[in-house]
């Protein structure tokens, strides 16, 4: 095994550059974060405060790339940006841990795995679920034949998630391409690996924005009072019952200074914010296999759980993510079986160590790594044909969007 310490990247040093990937990198041994590029200079150095070290701070990733030797990248840019930034990199020779979604279009994808393969680097994608415990156990279950031949899939996520997914960046699909892709592709992705990577075929999809609007205001507006356009400067603070703001001495990454550099407020009002996205929707997917799966979410709840139901032809099973709970009922028999998975420590139920632990691996030599572009490109395939389903009311078959990737 190779001691050689890994030297480590961040581009994008928002809330997962820092707070998740810098933090857990930070924290291994062999590893260190010598250089971080964000475009806000006030949320980089603060961003550089919560790190052990001196790293080096750019501006721009291709000065970033130029200047330092490095053995590996993440990019935790928005969405929109991944394919440029993952490009700067591999091309300057540097692994590169991409979260989720790896870009925001299959062609944007595809770039990807090209420059890759050319330059011998590893892409890898940041589908942390696959590291979720309880998904483990489930896959496990499923590869073990207890359920017999899988053939369909039931998931459905219920998050409260205004205030992720209306109030920044994420809320156009210039930014984020939208929420099936944004957020989606780790479901489609999480379909694809439990069912052993069946290529999706045709993919159809209803969704709607039907509450974080400005007609479900939760409080009476006054005339001559506005809401919002933040939560921070919004009049109605002690009314709304979705307030958040940042606490700017907790979060200082977040607050005015840093704010006058990019305009970027984290706290727009998630009724009254300019938004192109879903609140819920379904999509349904069909794959090669004859297996089909499909994914409801919606983001206007008190629940937080992904709930599961996978059929096979000897069993199912039914998962709850927030309870980590598994019931196996064979289809012959009483004998039903629940399982309680134990507790992992960490982001997202542990599944962000898990991640970073497999990226190093492959870094080191020890391993292949858990989840590739390819794999990323997939579900970014399933989240752009929900999306072109949603806008143009029709059913998507998958090869043609790869196909109009390829031609253009
Ligand atoms: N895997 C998961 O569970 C998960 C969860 C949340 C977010 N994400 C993904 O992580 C990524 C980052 O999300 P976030 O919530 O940390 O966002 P964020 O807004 O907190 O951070 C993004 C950072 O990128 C910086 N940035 C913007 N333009 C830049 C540029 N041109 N060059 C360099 N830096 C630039 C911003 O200033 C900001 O600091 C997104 O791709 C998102 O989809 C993944």
């Amino acid at each position: 095994m190779s001691k050689k310490i890994i030297k480590v990247g961040i581009v994008g040093a928002g809330a997962r550059g820092i707070g998740c990937f810098g933090k857990l990198l930070d924290g291994t041994a062999g590893v260190e974060i010598t250089c971080l590029c964000d475009n806000n200079p006030v949320r980089m150095e603060h961003g550089r405060k919560r790190l052990k070290g001196e790293q080096r701070l750019y501006a721009k990733p291709e000065e970033m790339f130029e200047k330092e030797e490095l053995d590996a990248a993440v990019i935790t840019s928005p969405d929109f940006l991944h394919e440029e930034h993952a490009i700067t990199a591999l091309k300057s020779g540097v692994n590169v841990l991409i979260d989720k979604p790896l870009a925001t279009t299959v062609k944007g994808c595809k770039n990807i795995i090209r420059t890759a393969e050319k330059a011998k680097k590893a892409a890898m994608i940041g589908f942390n679920l696959r590291h979720d415990p309880t998904l483990k156990r489930l896959k496990k279950i499923i590869d073990d034949g207890t359920l017999g031949k899988v053939f369909l899939i039931e998931n459905r996520e219920f998050y409260d998630g205004g205030k992720t997914y209306m109030s920044r960046w994420n809320r156009k699909r210039e930014w984020s391409g939208g929420l099936w892709i944004h957020k989606g592709s780790h479901d489609f992705d999480v379909f694809q690996w439990l069912l052993g990577f069946p290529k999706p075929v045709k993919v159809s999809a209803v969704a709607g924005l039907n509450v974080l609007n400005p007609q479900h205001i939760p409080f009476e507006v006054k005339k001559g009072k506005p809401v919002g356009p933040t939560c921070h400067e919004c009049s109605y603070q002690k009314s709304c019952p979705d307030v958040a703001i940042y606490d700017a001495e907790k979060f200082p990454e977040w607050n005015d200074e840093a704010r006058k550099c990019d305009d970027y407020s984290r706290d727009l009002c998630m009724y009254t914010s300019d938004k192109d996205v879903h609140d819920n929707g379904i999509t349904i997917v069909d794959y090669d296999s004859g297996a089909r799966a499909s994914h409801l979410e919606c983001f206007v709840t008190s629940l937080t759980d992904r709930l599961y139901t996978v059929v096979g032809d000897k069993g199912q099973a039914e998962v709850s993510l927030h309870d980590r709970t598994i019931t196996v009922r064979p289809r012959w028999s009483g004998d039903v079986v629940t399982y309680k998975i134990a507790e992992v420590k960490g982001g997202h139920g542990g599944a962000d160590t898990g991640l970073v632990y497999s990226f190093l691996e492959f870094i080191r030599g020890n391993g292949t790594t858990s989840s590739t572009a390819e794999h990323g490109m997939w579900a970014t395939a399933v989240g752009e044909a929900a999306e072109i389903a949603c806008r143009e009311g029709k059913t998507v078959f998958v090869n043609e969007l790869m196909k109009a990737a390829c031609s253009s």
